[in-house]
């Protein structure tokens, strides 16, 4: 195992290709209700690091590229269905246990001999470089037709346990609730996931029963039943046990963002982005980040987000479906929203909201300020409390702003409306009809000053005052 620096390049997915020996396709169980999440959503739907748990599976399947995908499903479940196309959905129609789970996936692999995953949903952390693990076991001279990914957790809690034989090869896998006491004192546990020569997965399933504790129908039992038929089964030890967490409660969910959130700022930081604080930066799945990056203390970066090189983003910044090109400075407390285009060298203040807007190279937008359905152009200064008004409640507007205009402080701009290049705004107006390039457009009341009105005031109102005392 080699070091894991950047695991989702396209040059990555191409040595897991040339790795893989044979052709390799996955069944996914997701059938279970996940009842402990007391939820409607299907479990494997929730989300982890913003991205349905069962989509960073099907992501790492496609890195390792599975060449036919199939996701084992419950009646009903349209939603799920949806979430994981163009992958095949079979539907298990009685949740009579992991086996007879495998077994709906039959009609659509039936004719496929290559090497098989079976992978349960629920276990979002499970990285490509596993997967392949498995299948570079599975393809070993010794050609075990089983390989089961194994793990030590701190509490074997209820797991299955994996006996091992004198050759070194898996024995049996035990579920705890048939275990007996020896057997529960084993500490390599069964973190579920299997690679099974595609050959032989269907037959052994065939001849699993249901006679055991729970009366389901095992998958694990098909470890014994090839030992009998003189097939040979192996252990693959995950490195990270983290890896193999399972999601089953919303505190498990938790945990396990926690750990993809982990995960990801590593990530990042390898690949030449500074973080003040790590612990408080969120990412999602997908967040795209260039070198020399500096990220301040509590920023969170929802979907599709992508920042290039040389950005730096201050404290408590919120960006979410935004493209920041190189040299842009954000923040502190800035909010960019889906659509938000920051060319390069742009700035972007604290108190700015940005919402579907182009912002040329060189603008800024310093102070307090909401820009939204608008083009800024290059070089252009947008004062501080500007606004862009951009619905009427039924329709939203364009504002687009020339190249080094020049817009005052408290600024409200009714779109539709455009400022010409070069032209400037005083500050303090209402701008409700287009500006002439290099004009300058004033739209509030005049000022007017009364020399002495003031001094005068506050002697009249000072005597007054006197009066009503001495009344008193
Ligand atoms: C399973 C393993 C156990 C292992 C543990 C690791 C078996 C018999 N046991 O136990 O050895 O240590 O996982 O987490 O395999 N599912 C279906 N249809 C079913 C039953 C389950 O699709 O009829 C799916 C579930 O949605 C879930 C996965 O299979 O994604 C695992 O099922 P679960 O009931 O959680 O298995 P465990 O009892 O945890
Ligand atoms: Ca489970």
């Amino acid at each position: 195992r080699g070091s894991r620096s950047r695991p989702s390049t396209i040059e990555t997915e191409r040595d897991f290709g040339a790795m893989t020996t044979g052709a390799c396709a996955a069944i996914v169980l997701a059938a279970g209700m996940g009842r402990r999440m007391k939820s409607d959503l299907p479990k494997v739907l929730h989300r982890v690091a913003n991205r349905p748990m069962i989509s960073h599976l099907l992501d790492a399947l496609s890195a390792i590229s599975s060449e036919r995908t199939v996701v084992v499903v419950a009646p009903g479940m349209t939603q799920l269905v949806d979430a994981v196309a163009p992958a095949d959905t079979a539907v298990q129609t009685e949740a009579l246990g992991t086996g007879h789970a495998v077994l709906a996936a039959r009609d659509q692999m039936q004719d496929f001999t290559g090497d098989m995953l079976v992978l349960f949903g629920d276990t979002p952390l499970l990285t490509a470089e596993t997967m392949q693990d498995m299948l570079t076991a599975r393809s070993a001279a010794e050609n075990p037709a089983v390989v089961v990914l194994g793990f030590r957790p701190d509490d074997p809690a209820e797991y299955g346990r994996l006996v091992t034989a004198a050759d070194g090869g898996l024995e049996a896998i035990v579920e705890f609730k048939d275990a007996s006491a020896a057997q529960r004192e084993i500490g390599l546990c069964n973190a579920g996931i299997m690679a099974i020569d595609g050959n032989h997965l269907f037959a052994l399933l065939d001849s699993v029963g249901n006679d055991n504790a729970n009366g389901e129908y095992y998958l694990t039992d098909i470890v014994e039943l090839a030992r009998d038929r003189g097939l040979r089964c192996d252990v693959v030890e995950a490195a990270d046990p983290v890896e193999v967490m399972g999601v089953n409660s919303r505190a498990q969910l938790a945990a396990a963002e926690a750990a993809m959130q982990a995960r990801l700022r590593d990530r990042a930081m390898t690949g030449g982005v500074t973080m003040t604080d790590p612990e408080t930066v969120w990412l999602s799945a997908d967040t795209k980040i260039g070198r020399d990056v500096i990220i301040g203390p509590n920023v969170f970066f929802g979907t599709g987000v992508t920042i290039a090189d040389n950005v730096e983003i201050k404290a408590f910044c919120h960006i979410d479906g935004a493209e920041v090109a190189s040299g842009v400075s954000i923040g502190p407390f800035a909010r960019l929203r889906p659509g938000a285009k920051l060319e390069r060298n742009v700035h972007v203040g604290n108190f700015v909201e940005i919402k579907q807007a182009l912002v040329e190279e060189g603008a800024k937008v310093n102070h307090l300020s909401y820009v939204g359905d608008a083009r800024i152009g290059p070089r252009a200064n947008v004062g501080a409390g500007t606004i862009t008004c951009n619905y009427d409640g039924f329709f939203k507007e364009l504002t687009d702003i020339g190249a080094d205009a020049f817009i005052g402080s408290n600024t409200a701009l009714v779109a539709p409306v455009k400022v010409g290049d070069g032209a400037t705004v005083g500050a303090g107006s209402v701008i409700t009809s287009d500006v002439e390039a290099d004009a300058l457009a004033v739209a509030r009341g005049r000022q007017k000053s009364i020399a002495g009105w003031a001094s005068t005031f506050r002697k009249r109102r000072k005597a007054e005052k006197d009066a009503a005392k001495t009344k008193e």
